[in-house]
């Protein structure tokens, strides 16, 4: 799976050096990152003109904060491949003024021209970034409360659950919607259930994921056992 999704990503920017990527965070895409790092380090790709969107982050956490997603993406990903400052796009989480935050950074990627390539994950209930069941398919970035299934999911990183904060500020489904090509991930039996409601169940808003139904340059990577129940 990461395999696939780091060859086709090296493909593209190799293609175009300054493409935008909008990247997921979460334990899903790692192995997708490592790739990504190793191909840097062995001259087979160069970053330094890549434009990098985060796609959500815990409301509270300053990105120097280890469990936040902005040090999660630098730490992985755009420190480690030389995604330059200007060009990384990171939420901020501790933003006085919330709502400002949001409208800035939907028009920072609307001034990039929108995102070239996004790369999801998927939670157990089908959010996809942070767009918990009941999201509107329209939705831009914006402040979301986190279910009780998203807060439990990431515990372990917190080591309690009442640590994990209770919101977080996500792009929307819209802007998902909107990016040109979209990789979906999956790995291991827990992803298995809703993969299949994502991709086989109408598309409803109980499943956020079943939005992407609808895009024209949907890629999903799947291991064998998230596949297993389609
Ligand atoms: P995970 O999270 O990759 O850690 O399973 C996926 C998600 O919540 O989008």
């Amino acid at each position: 799976m990461s395999a696939k999704a780091a060859k086709i990503v090296i493909r593209e920017v190799n293609k175009n050096q300054r493409l935008v990527l909008g990247l997921a965070s979460g334990r899903t895409p790692l192995g997708f990152y490592q790739r990504l790092r190793l191909a840097h380090k062995q001259g087979k790709v160069s970053f330094n003109n890549v434009i990098v969107f985060n796609l959500d982050e815990y409301i509270g956490l300053g990105k120097d904060y280890k469990n936040s997603y902005g040090y999660y993406l630098r730490h992985q990903f755009a420190d480690k491949v030389g995604i330059k400052d200007s060009n990384l796009y990171l939420l901020n989480g501790r933003a006085k003024d919330l709502k400002k935050e949001c409208q800035n950074y939907e028009a920072k990627i609307r001034k990039q021209n929108g995102i070239d390539w996004l790369i999801l994950g998927i939670g157990k209930n089908g959010h996809i970034a942070f767009n918990e069941p009941g999201s509107s398919f329209r939705s831009i970035t914006r402040v979301i409360n986190l279910t009780y299934s998203s807060r439990l999911a990431n515990a372990p990183y917190f080591n309690s659950l009442a640590k994990v904060p209770k919101r977080a500020i996500t792009v929307g489904l819209g802007t998902i919607m909107r990016a040109k090509n979209i990789i979906l991930m999956a790995a291991g039996k827990n992803k298995a259930e809703i993969i299949a409601q994502t991709l086989k169940s109408e598309k409803n808003r109980a499943v956020p994921a079943s939005a992407l139904q609808e895009h024209k340059n949907l890629i999903v990577i799947l291991d064998k056992l998230a596949a297993s129940c389609l």
